[in-house]
């Protein structure tokens, strides 16, 4: 019986790595038909690369260059060819901050997901859970979706809601949140990697529903 390729995944990340460490976790337990070719961060020292260092995988530091928020011509072309020497063939956005342009996006077209702390397209950009707090909203929660050029923008392929508590804190609702990220973004990401998503103009459908 001649076994079926594993699809292979890039995944960036600039803090501490819980979301990678989720889908590593769901990985090996066989949720998800993947492997990790590589890890890379723009935040030398970033939590993720130890974390996929732990595992086994590769994880490399690449300069971002002089911008705040999205990466220098000469960076990001080093994070596309990164990615191409490792064969990936989905990118996996997992606390990923800066913003990526248009080489990378035609470089990996259709094949760069992210994952943002609300419902989107409610509080796109930074501190989402403190913007829903602001706010007022009775809820939010956490969305994955297909990157485009927009910011936080393209089509949806999962959310899962959380509920905004009276005594809520920036803390405890941003904890809340990020549990369950750690739920849906392996269950999104396993539907993906199973074929299981077809892609109508905004509308993204999944062989399965992913809410957690
Ligand atoms: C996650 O909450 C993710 O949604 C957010 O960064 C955090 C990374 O945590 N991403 C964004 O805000 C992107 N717009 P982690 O490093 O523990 O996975």
């Amino acid at each position: 019986m001649t076994e079926t390729k594993k699809i292979r995944l890039g995944v960036l990340g600039s803090g501490k790595g819980s979301n990678f460490v989720a889908i590593a976790d769901a990985i090996q337990s066989g949720q998800i038909p993947a492997e990790v070719g590589i890890v890379l961060s723009d935040v030398e020292g970033a939590g993720i690369l130890d974390q996929a260092r732990m595992r086994g995988i590769r994880a490399e530091y690449i300069a971002p260059g002089k911008f705040r928020t999205k990466l220098e011509e000469e960076s990001e072309r080093c994070f596309v060819e990164a990615l191409s020497a490792a064969e990936v063939d989905w990118v996996v956005l997992a606390g990923f901050m800066r913003v990526l342009k248009g080489d990378f996006l035609r470089a990996f077209e259709g094949r760069i997901v992210n994952i943002h702390p609300s419902l989107l397209p409610s509080f796109p950009g930074l501190e989402a859970w403190k913007q829903a707090l602001d706010h007022g909203v009775k809820f939010t929660g956490c969305t994955v979706h297909f990157v485009d050029a927009g910011v936080d923008a393209g089509p949806i392929i999962g959310q899962q809601t959380v509920p905004v508590l009276d005594a809520d804190t920036p803390e405890t609702l941003h904890r809340r949140i990020h549990a369950a990220e750690h739920l849906l973004y392996p269950a999104c990401i396993g539907m993906l990697a199973r074929g299981g998503v077809r892609v109508a103009g905004r509308r993204v459908m999944g062989s399965e529903r992913v809410d957690c």
